[in-house]
């Protein structure tokens, strides 16, 4: 499940020392925070001088007492795991040196150190030699070099947590990292954290699975520029996005209100589901919105409605948003701990939000029925889950756009198709099969609606199983025909993702998509 801990970063930058994070780890144990579930003590930049000696890199006078070594040793005698940081260029962001050429030597050193988690940066400066011109962000390069730190710590002989900071989305990350940033620096203002949920949210969530986690950048909370309602949206919307929870304040001072609202397990327990889908906005009106997570437990769904706003603002979502029948749901707060009653008879909940705030709220209602006896067409039936870069899933017709409805009917080099699914790359979509299908087919391909350069590639996945990957394909592939063995599947998730060029305009169509379904046994 997505990482949790703290990283010296946002409250520290480089005024770290081994006291420091002895310190942390301690105020990690003592406020809770260790036994709510949070486990990496991350020193970021600054833990090194700017200069190798013999090949090796050198601690800074700050960490001369025993080295990252000691630090190792102190904090997992308390249960918690140690991170680390390091660059793909000869020089970090703040001028200490990174791994480039160095990065099995490295990669090894940090192995027998104790290291538990490795932050690679993104550093690399134009001129090696002294940081000028700024950074190489040539993407060749970077996906060159970040690959190239991947593969030495999977395979320097201990687990290592790789998470990738290359300051943007790009898919080849995805593989080879468990978390990888998203946007860039985040700061310690609502400007900063509802730009980064905009930028963040639908269009990489089907990325999210197990292992491999959108990494929105660290949190800002108890660093004093957020208020608690904001506080409450920023902590809670990471929670919904399946962010990693490394706090970044400094736990040795924190409040209780602080404390209280990063020890909150309800919500915790929203971003750790064991599910692993990456929450999406499901509807948006204004500077509002509502957001969908399904969890693991039957029928039950995090619901967000979030306020970006200056006015408070009321906001109504309904069970059809969030994928659930129309039949009543309860509705439990996780901000308040408290319980609000059940939805409406019309299936909808609404209330005031306050400007920059969310209500977080646990809905437990009636999952889609499963499919019945024989042919079945999958667009006819309810998904719980649609993750989709631009716009919303569309039954029977293509992507046009941003809104609903805006396609054209499926098209795949030229031959149309009465039903099927029409999506935009990256895309999620999950239904429940509650192990009653045998075969899931479908024709698929670039849509005729898409631009000349998309390329996709298709995926079908059975519960956290992948059963089928096809090639990258582009608006000159044939349609491909797929056949899948879905028998004793729970949860069917058709994934397409974008090919590796992170275009927005990869419409994609699962022409005449249907299942071969038995009765309930
Ligand atoms: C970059 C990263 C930050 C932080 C600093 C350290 O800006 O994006 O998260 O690690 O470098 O110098």
């Amino acid at each position: 499940m997505p990482p949790m801990g703290w990283s010296s970063w946002n409250a520290f930058q480089c005024n770290i020392s081994s006291q420091l994070i002895r310190d942390t780890a301690d105020a990690m144990v003592s406020s809770g925070m260790r036994d709510a579930g949070y486990e990496y003590v991350n020193i970021d930049d600054c833990w090194l001088t700017n200069t190798r000696s013999d090949g090796q890199p050198q601690f800074t006078q700050q960490f001369a007492d025993g080295g990252i070594p000691a630090i190792a040793e102190y904090v997992h005698e308390r249960g918690l795991k140690l991170g680390i940081y390091s660059d793909r260029g000869a020089f970090t962001c703040a001028g200490r040196v990174g791994s480039r050429g160095f990065e099995t030597e490295d990669a090894r050193l940090y192995a027998s150190w104790g290291v538990d988690y490795l932050k690679y940066d993104n550093g690399d400066y134009l001129d090696v030699n002294n940081m000028a011109g700024g950074h190489n962000l040539n993407e060749g390069v970077m996906r060159e070099q970040h690959g190239r730190m991947a593969a030495a710590v999977a395979s320097s002989g201990r687990p290592i947590v790789f998470s990738l900071s290359a300051w943007a989305f790009y898919e080849w990350a995805v593989p080879f990292s468990n978390l990888w940033r998203t946007t860039g620096d985040i700061t310690d203002s609502w400007a900063s954290i509802s730009g980064i949920i905009n930028s963040s949210g639908n269009r990489l969530a089907a990325y999210a699975a197990p292992n491999h986690w959108n990494d929105p950048d660290m949190l800002q909370v108890g660093n004093g520029g957020l208020n608690l309602t904001e506080s409450r949206a920023h902590f809670g919307m990471w929670a919904m996005m399946s962010a990693p929870l490394i706090s970044g304040n400094d736990l040795r001072s924190m409040n209780q209100e602080t404390t209280d609202l990063l020890v909150n397990r309800e919500v915790i327990a929203i971003d750790q589901d064991p599910l692993g889908l990456q929450g999406v906005r499901v509807s948006q009106s204004g500077m509002t919105s509502v957001w969908a997570k399904p969890l693991g437990a039957f029928g039950a769904r995090a619901v967000a409605l979030l306020n970006q706003g200056e006015g408070q603002q009321n906001i109504t979502f309904s069970l059809a948003d969030v994928g659930l029948q129309n039949q009543a749901a309860t509705l439990r707060d996780l901000w308040e701990g408290r319980d609000l009653g059940t939805t409406n008879a019309n299936g909808q909940f609404s209330t005031m939000v306050p400007a920059h705030g969310m209500l977080l709220l646990r809905v437990v209602g009636v999952e889609p029925d499963l499919p019945g006896a024989g042919q079945i067409d999958v667009s006819r039936l309810d998904p719980i889950y649609a993750a989709n870069a631009l716009g919303p899933l569309e039954r029977n017709r293509s992507v046009g756009g941003a809104a609903g409805g805006d396609g054209q009917p499926i098209a795949i080099r030229g031959a149309t198709f009465d039903t099927g699914l029409g999506v935009a790359a990256g895309s999620l979509i999950v239904y429940r099969l509650g192990s009653r299908c045998t075969r899931f087919q479908a024709v698929a391909g670039i849509d005729d609606q898409a631009n000349g350069s998309a390329t996709v590639a298709f995926e079908v996945w059975g519960d956290n199983q992948k059963l089928f990957q096809s090639d990258i394909v582009n608006r000159n592939s044939a349609a491909l025909p797929i056949d899948v063995d879905v028998t004793g599947v729970f949860r069917l998730k058709l994934k397409v993702t974008n090919g590796l060029d992170d275009a927005n305009q990869d419409f994609a169509s699962w022409g005449d998509a249907r299942l071969v379904c038995a009765a309930a046994g």
